[in-house]
């Protein structure tokens, strides 16, 4: 979700309404998601960097993140949609972690899964997994498969699909393991106007790509 603070830029605003708009985006998308049967979305909404950005920001996109959790409690459990974390939690507040896990427990078992990368790093993810394996005693060889399951969220599917916004073309740490057969995606449009026609846009060059998982077609 990248362009936010461009965008409030090119509004004349400050940083923290383009984070507020970007959090109606992500509103949006969830549902187009939903519309088109996708059963998974992963926001990157907070990186293991991001912590290095003016208290102000960082505490604003904290409570911004702490109001979308409070505010969408209702609608999430009404549509049956999950909510869940990935990246290092306990660098958040011991409250956000509270509200976080309270919210994971109430909506689990949806039929779609909202997972929000906060304070997340694709190497502190595989850093973490390491120590969680070394720490698990488990016995035998370690396996693509077996170390996997060391991860933030073993259950959840590898992405098929992979947006970055905002003009950018690398991919920062973003589920580094995970992403290792995506098919990538990237626009110049900023955040606050991925709106249903470049959804539309994405999904339809995904749907002209030939996916080999490094293997031939015949
Ligand atoms: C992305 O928008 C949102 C977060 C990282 C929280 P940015 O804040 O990175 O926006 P730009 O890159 O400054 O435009
Ligand atoms: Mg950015």
């Amino acid at each position: 979700m990248d362009g936010n603070g461009r965008w409030a830029e090119k509004h004349r605003k400050v940083r923290l309404s383009g984070h507020r708009a970007g959090a109606e985006t992500l509103d949006n998308v969830m549902h187009y998601c939903r519309e088109v049967g996708i059963k998974y979305l992963t926001v990157y909404a907070f990186s293991t960097e991001n912590w290095k950005r003016s208290k102000e920001e960082v505490s604003g996109l904290m409570k911004l993140l702490s109001s979308f959790i409070k505010s969408k409690e209702k609608i999430l459990i009404k549509e049956r949609i999950s909510f869940r974390v990935i990246g290092r939690r306990t660098d958040l507040s011991l409250k956000l972690q509270r509200e976080i896990a309270a919210l994971e427990k109430k909506t689990a078992g949806g039929d779609f899964t909202l997972v929000v990368a906060l304070s997340y790093g694709g190497r502190a993810e595989i850093v973490d997994a390491a120590k969680a394996w070394a720490l698990s005693g488990e016995k035998g060889e370690l396996t693509e498969e077996t170390f996997s399951k060391f991860l933030y969220a073993p259950d959840i599917p590898d992405p098929d699909l992979i947006i970055r916004t905002s003009g950018e073309c690398r991919t920062s740490n973003f589920l580094m393991w995970e992403s290792a057969y995506s098919e990538w995606y990237f626009t110049d449009v900023y955040w606050p106007d991925f709106d249903r026609a470049e959804f539309d846009k994405a999904l339809e060059s995904y749907s002209r790509r030939e996916r080999r998982m490094g293997g031939r077609l015949k």
